[in-house]
């Protein structure tokens, strides 16, 4: 791969919203082009075409083996439904290429760690790159960079709301059923569970959830089954250094002013980060009560903002960015396990009705992670 002077070339694997929304933000990268795409349904090829433009080369496959083999890419996004992540990423790793695997790592627990052992087993020098780009929102970026200055002290709470709107639709149907997302809790919400580890930098010990399907999605029908995704859950994480993590989920909250609202409590102040009006509050114990700054934040080096307020730009300068100066990646396959591993935990507490341990998760057994 000579990746130094030419740009690197993209081949994307799944091209319905996600795999389009990649499309878009490389090219808006410098130094980066999508040469070719893999999707076995005709209309996301067909979309993935749009996006890329006509007057631009872009060679499609059905198949993701045939991409691979072509020698067209350079680096690879996987954003294929989750239930196929396990098996794409075995296949691509048998071949010399970069990744940016999109969240959740894989649907199964099992399949997750099985997932990070095969990288690491696999002995190529690349970069791997998980794809939790809700890091990359600006407000989010400015809370991050503010708790490393100490702006709160200890961090003892981190309070991470969700409130929007439904699941949207997708190629055929693949979201409405949790054996092939992993659940909401791991599909959706493994973004917070990541920001959580961030913001706490602390293992997770054990989790509390509680949360139903109660509006959505309940009248319809596929193949004669009803869909069985949670749309609301609270859910309580509580870490080893007695910090606490708790996430608040409404999928029937288009009446909201924020989709997120991120709020870290320490011993020194408080912050918090809304997404949608993209804004940070900061204040101190100290300077007492009511007292709070609030600053509007803007990411003036965002050329493409697309479906995710610029985040998938972000990650994507910084995955070319690894991929030229062989750095390794901000964001880890094993950070895709260990938020993962927090919503698996979050929805057999659910079913059992009962705090989970972390220790409990059998499939990590002897897995240093
Ligand atoms: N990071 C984020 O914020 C974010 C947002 C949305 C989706 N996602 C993730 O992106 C992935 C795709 O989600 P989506 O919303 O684009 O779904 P989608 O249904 O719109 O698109 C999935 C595409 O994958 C294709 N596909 C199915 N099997 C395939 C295979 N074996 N090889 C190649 N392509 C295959 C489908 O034909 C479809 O075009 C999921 O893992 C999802 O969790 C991430």
């Amino acid at each position: 791969m000579d990746e130094h002077k030419s740009p690197i070339r993209y081949g994307v694997i799944g091209t319905g919203m996600m795999g389009v929304e990649h499309i878009r933000n490389v090219a808006a990268v410098d130094g980066a082009i999508v040469t070719a795409v893999a999707d076995p349904h005709p209309e996301s090829i067909k979309r993935a075409r749009r996006a890329v433009g006509t007057d631009v080369l872009l060679e499609e496959f059905s198949d993701h083996n045939e991409m691979l083999d072509s020698g067209l890419v350079d680096a690879v996004v996987i954003a294929s439904p989750n239930h196929t992540h396990h098996q794409i990423l075995l296949d691509v790793i048998a071949h010399p290429v970069h990744i940016l695997m999109e969240k959740p790592l894989c649907a199964t627990l099992g399949h997750c760690r099985d997932a990070v052992e095969a990288v690491t087993r696999s002995g190529h020098e690349r970069v791997v790159w998980m794809g939790l780009e809700y890091r990359y929102m600006a407000p989010t970026q400015c809370l991050l960079a503010e708790l490393a200055t100490g702006a709160v002290g200890d961090v003892k709470m981190v309070a991470i709301r969700e409130h929007r709107f439904p699941f949207l639709t997708k190629v055929d149907n693949w979201n409405r059923f949790s054996r092939n997302t992993g659940g909401t809790l791991v599909e959706k919400t493994c973004h917070f569970f990541d920001l959580m580890l961030q913001i706490t930098q602390a293992r997770p010990v054990r989790v509390f959830a509680t949360g139903g399907q109660s509006v959505n999605h309940l009248d319809e029908r596929y193949d004669g089954k009803t869909p069985d995704i949670l749309d609301n859950a609270y859910v309580v994480v509580d870490f080893d250094d007695d910090s606490r993590g708790m996430l608040d989920l409404c999928m029937f909250a288009e009446a909201s002013v924020n989709e997120q609202e991120i709020v870290v409590t320490g011993d020194v102040g408080k912050m918090e980060a809304m997404v949608t009006e993209s804004k940070l509050r900061i204040g101190k114990r100290a300077d007492g009560q009511h007292v709070v700054n609030t600053h509007e934040i803007r990411h003036e080096g965002i050329k493409h903002v697309g479906l995710h307020h610029g985040s998938s730009y972000l990650e994507h300068v910084d995955f070319v960015a690894a991929i030229r100066s062989g750095s390794p990646p901000a964001v880890t396959l094993m950070d895709g396990l260990r938020s993962a591993a927090i919503g698996f935990a979050a929805h057999r507490s659910i079913d059992s009705g009962l705090p989970v341990l972390m220790s409990e998760l059998s499939e990590l057994d002897g897995f240093d992670w």
